[in-house]
């Protein structure tokens, strides 16, 4: 089998580089990660918070590709071009965003149905950026059969990787990922593919990599969310872990911390804790019930005493999971 590597995935709001790097000092695996995607601006718009993610002194934990969102070709060269005098040498373009406010102005997935527009931005910017390219992309926007028009327009050029993620659009992150397509496509494409959507654990990942032999890259993104052992457990096979309550726990708590002395305002900061418990949940018996009470904490100190009782007494550690 070909060598494993495990990407993050990019979640904007949640792998952020404040979390990047805690996930680093505390949990092991992951090789490499592609930041939330960052809007083309034009260039004078372009200063260090617009970027600050993926500034190489706010990134000490693990390497990132930066991703850029946009159809315009010279906002992504100007971008592109910042990120390598940062010292980048590779620039992600997101085609796979679904949120309908991002695909009606035909960013993200909602450019996966003109391949031309597709054709003329490559064609704009390649020869144009000092760094490589790699792709994110959908099977579509709303139906799969998109992604074979435009296989041939990627073949064309000097794509350094294309991660798939074998939904279409409108099914956002819901219903199956289509592994027959994923495949077809693989059989059809000339650059190195990397593979995303719904690792969750050993089993399946197993499958996956006896089914796609050629594939050495797998983007990991709600999975390592609601379970931050999964990329030491899909690399060891060991599914039990030592005390991984005690450990999520600690983690927990700098996050909350971390996010503390980031964010002004205790409600937000109570806002961003509980998104994060939307995929932390599924990793605890009676997860379900415990999320329901931390979405009616009205005061960080309500979460604060929920969570503590929960992580410090109650939990029980869930193996395998769910969506
Ligand atoms: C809340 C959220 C935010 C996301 N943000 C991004 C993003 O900024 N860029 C991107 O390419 N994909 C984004 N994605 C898609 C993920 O990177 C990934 O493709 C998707 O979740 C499927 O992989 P998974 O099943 O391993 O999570 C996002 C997904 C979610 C749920």
């Amino acid at each position: 089998m070909k060598p494993l590597i495990l990407t993050l995935a990019p979640l904007r709001g949640f792998t952020n580089a404040l979390y990047r790097n805690l996930y680093s000092t505390h949990f092991q695996g992951i090789d490499t990660a592609i930041s939330p995607f960052i809007n083309t601006l034009s260039a004078k718009q372009i200063n260090r918070s617009h970027i600050k993610d993926i500034l190489p002194e706010n990134n000490r934990g693990m390497p990132v590709i930066p991703q850029i969102i946009g159809n315009d070709p010279a906002g992504f060269i100007q971008l592109a071009t910042k990120f390598h005098d940062l010292g980048f040498d590779t620039v992600n373009w997101n085609l796979g965003c679904p949120a309908p406010m991002v695909a009606k102005k035909r960013r993200g997935s909602g450019m996966l149905p003109y391949p031309g527009l597709i054709k003329a931005f490559l064609d704009e910017v390649i020869p144009r950026i000092p760094i490589r390219l790699s792709i994110k992309t959908r099977l579509g926007s709303e139906k799969k059969e998109e992604i074979f028009n435009l296989l041939p327009i990627f073949n064309e050029y000097p794509i350094e990787e294309l991660i798939i993620h074998p939904r279409t659009g409108v099914q956002m992150y819901g219903g199956e990922v289509d592994l027959d397509t994923f495949e077809q496509c693989l059989g059809l494409l000339k650059m190195p593919v990397a593979y995303n959507g719904d690792i969750l654990d050993c089993a399946s990942f197993i499958r996956l990599r006896e089914r796609f032999k050629a594939i050495s890259r797998w983007l990991i993104g709600r999975g390592v969310l609601s379970n931050p052992f999964l990329p030491g457990i899909l690399r060891s096979g060991e599914e039990n872990i030592r005390q991984p309550v005690e450990r999520f726990k600690k983690f927990h708590d700098e996050l909350l911390q971390a996010y503390g002395s980031e964010l002004s305002g205790q409600s937000h900061l109570l806002d961003k804790m509980k998104s994060y418990w939307l995929y932390f949940f599924r990793s605890f018996e009676h997860g379900e019930a415990l999320f329901k009470k931390i979405k009616k904490a009205d005061t960080l100190k309500k979460y604060e005493e929920i969570t503590g009782k929960f992580l410090g007494e109650d939990a029980r550690w869930r193996p395998g999971l769910r969506h």
